[in-house]
């Protein structure tokens, strides 16, 4: 399964697919390409070391060609920070995840990213948070939930202290979630989707 992924940032989902998928724990799975929305994101690097192909793309033509001409079966969007246009969602139904690090739908969409979301998490008084991979739909963070984790909020927890325990699970349930879709995927019109 080819598996095109999205990033903005640091890229430490992107890194535990990575380990992931050289430890053998994804079989069939194949990251062709990171495409990131801005220049010099440390996810970039992460690729490059891994001996993948990176670019930066910022325009929704462009997105829809290189998703294309790699052959894309699984688009992840690993620490994105753009909301994709309805033209990519149709091209790719049902193929697009997500990684959001809330129990959705608390804590999400528009405004609800990044260590907002933590801080939301303990000004709310919550117990418990989580994390949570979604297919992605026209909203925001408000595609059909796929896995979902819970993670405790302790005591004296800072944004920076929960985002950390966070990210941990996110970087579990990506994996699982990618693994659940990958069982599931229709069979792609025409070819055989598992041609190498
Ligand atoms: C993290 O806040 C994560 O929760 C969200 O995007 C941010 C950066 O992730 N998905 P990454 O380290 O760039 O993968």
């Amino acid at each position: 399964v080819n598996i095109s992924v999205l990033v903005s940032g640091g890229g430490t989902n992107l890194q535990a697919l990575i380990d992931k998928i050289q430890g053998g724990e994804l079989e069939g799975a194949r990251i062709v390409q990171v495409i990131a929305s801005r220049e010099g994101v440390y996810a970039l690097e992460r690729a490059a070391k891994a001996g993948i192909k990176g670019k930066v793309v910022k325009e929704t033509g462009r997105l829809l060609q290189e998703l294309a001409e790699a052959e894309t079966d699984l688009v992840v969007l690993a620490g994105y920070m753009k909301v994709l246009e309805p033209a990519v969602i149709d091209a790719y139904r049902k193929r697009i995840i997500n990684i959001h690090p809330s129990l959705i739908p608390k804590y999400c969409g528009k405004g609800f990213y990044g260590k907002r979301v933590h801080q939301a998490v303990l000004d709310g008084g919550e117990s418990v948070s989580g994390a949570t991979v979604h297919f992605v739909d026209e909203g925001v963070d408000t595609g059909e939930i796929i896995l979902q984790r819970e993670v405790p909020v302790k005591p004296g927890d800072t944004a920076d202290t929960l985002a950390a325990r966070v990210l941990e699970t996110e970087h579990v349930i990506l994996a699982e979630g990618i693994k659940k879709v990958m069982a599931e995927l229709p069979e792609k019109e025409g070819g055989n989707q598992w041609a190498e």
